[in-house]
């Protein structure tokens, strides 16, 4: 199917911080990653050193053809200790933001994407209320210092990831059972923390943690508001939730509390980010494994571009705000099905604009190979290699077909 995006449209590639910078040592993940029995398969190390390569890599996706970069802020950096914001780690990320837009590359900042300081962590994390207000200081004193640079802000990634993947794990037993248990209860002693406190964002409560993530999401909307020269907004990790016969209730209660649920409290944003994989089906039992014989991608995940048609037009429906899809990619090393998935993932896209859905952009994860959290580096999202030891990047055929699509603003 081919087709011509609006007038406008935004094409961009997204990164996060602790999975590119490198060296993210005041994160609570780093001190989970180094620790004995880790439950990462690898720790993110030096990751592709993005922290010092940020300049080349906005000019490597700028001449491939995209107009938008998406990144994070790492919280960790700028306040590694409660109550200390690093004037040094906010100056880079200025110079980073300037750098876009010398490069007319229109800058979408994620304040918190997944990672948070030790500090955080350790007294709760989301579990504790305390995290609300914790969070909107921190939005405060970043908005101060980058706002009137900042095009699109980005409160929380995947907002309800957390309930996601709590629910999951008790679904279908992923995630690490007693293991992440194990571990955690390691990362309270190491940190100094008080035992059972220790809450990263994947692997803590999330049924405890949402309802303080919607409300700092919206305490941190208000804040930024007035900060931002440009639009507000979150993104939500929305796969395509279906019923298979006998599991309608289950589909119903999931999809309300793990995507309804956001969608409603966003409701008057500036824009909702959608971030879309795959699908997930509910049977009578719990959610149920891929379809058999059906091609899989190294996250496991099935193969099913057409998620992404699905879950646009559910954000539009139930939030009203314009949608931005804000990630959607494939884990593969056959990057002909990386051009395969997203030519799909697109056409899925323009059939969305022509039923008159405000979709505004396209931002593909990943820009670059990175470290895929307790996979660490094998998965391969990115539309560039990157060769960790001498971090040289080489765009992939894919890199060149999407920023080819962008620059004609147009499929096929
Ligand atoms: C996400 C994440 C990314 C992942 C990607 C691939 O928001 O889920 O932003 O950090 O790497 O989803 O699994």
């Amino acid at each position: 199917m081919a087709g011509t995006f609006p007038k406008g449209f935004i094409w961009g590639t997204a990164t996060a911080a602790h999975q590119v910078e490198g060296g993210n040592t005041a994160s609570d993940l780093w001190l989970m990653e180094m620790a004995k029995d880790s439950i990462f398969a690898e720790p993110s190390g030096d990751a592709c050193d993005h922290y010092h390569r940020c300049e080349q890599d906005i000019a490597l996706l700028k001449g491939l053809g995209f107009d938008c970069y998406r990144f994070s802020i790492e919280w960790a950096r700028v306040e590694p200790e409660e109550g200390f914001f690093s004037k040094a780690a906010l100056d880079h990320y200025r110079r980073m933001i300037a750098a876009c837009h010398a490069m007319r590359v229109i800058p979408m900042v994620t304040f918190h994407h997944f990672t948070a300081p030790l500090w955080f962590t350790r007294d709760g994390g989301w579990e504790n209320p305390k995290s609300v207000d914790r969070f909107a200081r921190y939005c405060e004193v970043a908005g101060r210092a980058l706002g009137d640079l900042i095009t699109f802000a980005c409160t929380i990634n995947e907002a309800n990831i957390p309930i996601m993947v709590t629910m999951m794990r008790r679904a279908v037993g992923i995630g690490g059972g007693s293991k992440r248990e194990r571990a955690l209860a390691e990362a309270a002693r190491l940190s100094g923390g008080e035992p059972g406190k220790f809450s990263p964002y994947l692997s803590g409560n999330g049924i405890v943690a949402a309802p303080n993530l919607i409300a700092a999401h919206r305490k941190g909307y208000e804040t930024l508001k007035p900060l931002i020269d440009g639009k507000v907004g979150i993104t939500l990790a929305l796969n395509n939730f279906q019923a298979e016969a006998g599991g309608e209730e289950l589909f119903k209660t999931s999809d309300h509390a793990v995507n309804g649920q956001f969608l409603e409290s966003v409701k008057g944003d500036d824009y909702v980010g959608v971030q879309t994989y795959t699908r997930v089906r509910f049977g009578k039992d719990g959610v149920l494994p891929p379809p058999e014989g059906c091609e899989r991608t190294q996250m496991g995940y099935e193969f099913y571009p057409e998620a992404l048609e699905a879950t646009i037009r559910q954000a539009a429906k139930v939030s009203g705000c314009p949608v931005m899809v804000t990630e959607n990619g494939i884990g593969t090393e056959d990057d002909t099905r990386r051009i395969a998935y997203t030519q799909r993932a697109l056409e899925g896209v323009l059939r969305c604009i022509a039923d008159g859905i405000d979709v505004r952009g396209y931002i593909h994860w990943s820009m670059m190979d990175n470290f895929e959290w307790l996979e660490g580096y094998r998965p391969k999202f990115g539309l560039v290699e990157v060769d960790r030891t001498t971090q040289s990047r080489k765009p992939k055929p894919s890199a060149y077909w999407l920023g080819d699509v962008a620059k004609r603003n147009a499929l096929g």
